[in-house]
């Protein structure tokens, strides 16, 4: 049994206290940790049996029953916290990004690398039953050699303002899912990468200086091709397909609904709309995610998604963000080179 502390119960914290009390009987929660703990934050942990509830996180990596946390706090937070509980001899899974600033993302692989703990980052599409059987298609050469990668991500309404304004930018933030889900499909790296982005949304996106709406093409180290779309809103629901062509064969996935009932009658043929949004759809895919992390910790084996494979999309992220600022073609090795990588 492995003891958990969960740093963070915003959203996303308290997605993974659920899971691990529904889905992963090899763990439990043994505390919970957020400076803006209330009176609801506190009725949900003891609702999931969690007895500790902190406002300081140091007294999670305090405890010595606790060998594990999950980093859900606030992106800023995540670096120094990784850092922090790797040094206090806890193992890490830690949401994503590992952080905007790639200088600090080194900092925490240095870290990591010297230690003997299990660090994971929060890409879970990688755990969605759709994905993972179009990646082990590919793997199983199912469809040959790959040539083409298509990826359409696109959420069903825009997150707030306030959001977007430290959010990092479409590519570090949203796009960085489907540039997690080109590297894991395809199992190679990306080279280079051509982004167009535009506001079609909402005018205030594009006054906080992001774009809500783009396309970007990506060139992979084994000779593919992948193209994303993503646009902030969709009115029919969260939209999220794959499809990896190649010289034998093609894959493809499409989206999941609540059931796959089709009404055929005199005005048409109607099928449900896909789910609404990422806690609808993924919600078994964040279940798998920590339960692979707690069974990496018990088995000792390397976990799914490792720092490494946090530090490549920021990459990639960073590399699109130049692209489209300059109307041109952006190499990662530009990017890495002015890292020192
Ligand atoms: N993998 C995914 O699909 C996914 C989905 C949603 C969010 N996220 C990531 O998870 C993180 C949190 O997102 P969210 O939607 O849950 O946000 P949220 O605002 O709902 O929750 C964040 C929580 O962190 C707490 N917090 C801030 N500073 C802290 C500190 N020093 N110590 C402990 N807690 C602290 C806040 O009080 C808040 O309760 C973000 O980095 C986001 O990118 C990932």
């Amino acid at each position: 049994m492995i003891n958990v502390g969960i740093i963070g119960v915003g959203r996303i914290g308290r997605v993974h206290g659920e899971s691990i009390s529904k889905f992963v009987p090899n763990a439990r929660v043994k505390a919970v940790a957020d400076p803006f703990l209330n009176d609801n934050s506190i009725a949900w942990a003891k609702s999931m049996g969690i007895e500790e509830t902190y406002t300081d996180y140091k007294k999670i990596l305090a405890d010595p029953e606790i060998q594990a946390v999950l980093i859900c706090a606030s992106t800023d937070m995540h670096s120094p916290l990784s850092i922090e509980a790797i040094q206090a001899g806890k193992h890490v899974f830690c949401e994503k990004p590992i952080d905007h600033d790639v200088n600090k993302i080194k900092e925490v692989l240095d870290v990591v690398a010297k230690s003997r703990l299990k660090y994971q980052v929060g890409f879970n599409r990688r755990f969605d039953h759709n994905f993972k059987a179009v990646k082990e298609a590919v793997a199983a050469g199912k469809i040959g050699k790959q040539q083409i990668i298509k990826i359409t991500s696109r959420d069903p309404e825009p997150p707030s303002i306030d959001y977007v304004k430290v959010s990092g930018g479409i590519f570090l933030d949203m796009t960085i899912h489907d540039f997690d889900m080109v590297r894991y499909l395809s199992g190679s790296e990306v080279t280079e990468v051509y982004a167009v982005g535009s506001v079609t949304v909402d005018p205030a996106i594009g006054e906080a200086g992001d774009v809500d709406t783009a396309v970007i093409t990506l060139k992979l180290a084994n000779g593919a091709t992948a193209v994303i779309d993503n646009c902030r809103q969709s009115v029919y629901g969260y939209d999220q397909r794959a499809e990896v062509f190649g010289t034998e064969g093609c894959v493809a996935i499409s989206n999941d609904s609540d059931s796959n009932a089709v009404i055929s009658n005199k005005d048409g043929v109607t099928a449900e709309k896909p789910m609404f949004f990422f806690l609808e759809r993924y919600m078994m895919a964040y279940a798998n995610e920590v339960k692979s992390f707690v069974d990496a910790i018990e088995n000792d084996t390397e976990t799914i998604v490792n720092a490494n494979d946090g530090l490549q999309p920021v990459l990639i992220g960073l590399a699109a963000k130049k692209s489209v600022e300059e109307g041109r073609p952006v190499t990662i090795k530009e990017i890495a080179d002015s890292y020192g990588l």
